[in-house]
């Protein structure tokens, strides 16, 4: 039996990725293929229960401790995420380790230790990085009440996804990272987006899965 693709959309809020992982998550189960959508951070864990409480302002924690809980809850996934795979499951992510690295960096962690602790989960077949011109994102509506959400912290953030992507790019290759303009119609980006998703999952069911970073 053919594996699944693992799948990531990554970009910074207001690129609307929530939505196209959605519509694309609907589409794959409507032609034929079996999907699920993995969002990160998942906050329903124990893990995930901290960092909310820190993004809503409601902890303090010390920059290097919730990145390491943000790592730390993707790898309580990895295991069921490779399963999946496994058998047949094509799994579409809300964010992942880039969003981890791209933060954290954002706030001044080395770069180095953002990425190390990821390092050995599974291996996106293709991150989809949403792009919105900041003059574009400010149209959308006002940036919520969360941590992270101010225009400051996302014009840093977008500059560490750029460096994000250069090292996916040099350490698993050109067509692991594909930046897809967000500009235009809900149903615009969705075309766009098919069409890569389309074509990965033709590449996909030849290969293993393999580790991020390693
Ligand atoms: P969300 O809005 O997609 O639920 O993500 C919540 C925030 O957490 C968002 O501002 C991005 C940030 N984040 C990190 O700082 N590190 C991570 O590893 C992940 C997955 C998200
Ligand atoms: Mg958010």
């Amino acid at each position: 039996m053919a594996r699944g693709a693992f799948i990531v959309l990554e970009g910074l809020d207001r690129s609307g990725k929530s939505t196209q992982v959605a519509k694309l998550v609907d589409r794959l189960n409507q032609t034929g293929h079996k999907a699920r959508l993995q969002k990160f951070p998942d906050r329903t864990t124990a893990i995930g229960k901290m960092i909310d409480a820190y993004l809503q302002s409601q902890a303090e924690l010390d920059d290097r401790a919730i990145h390491l809980l943000f790592s730390a809850n993707r790898w309580e996934c990895a295991e069921a995420i490779k399963r999946d795979l496994a058998n047949g499951m094509t799994i579409v992510a809300d964010r992942y380790a880039f969003s981890g690295i791209a933060f954290s960096a954002a706030k001044g962690l080395p770069f180095t230790f953002c990425l190390n602790p990821d390092a050995g989960l599974p291996l996106p077949d293709l991150t989809l990085y949403l792009t919105v011109p900041p003059e574009v994102a400010s149209t959308r509506g006002a940036y919520g009440v969360e941590r992270y959400e101010n225009l400051d912290m996302q014009t840093r953030t977008r500059e560490q996804f750029a460096a994000v992507a250069r090292e996916v790019q040099a350490r698993h290759g050109e067509d692991r990272w594909v930046q897809v303009s967000a500009v235009g119609t809900i149903d615009e980006v969705e075309a766009r987006i098919w069409e890569l998703v389309d074509g990965a999952l033709r590449r996909v069911d030849e290969t293993r899965v393999g580790e991020l970073w390693l």
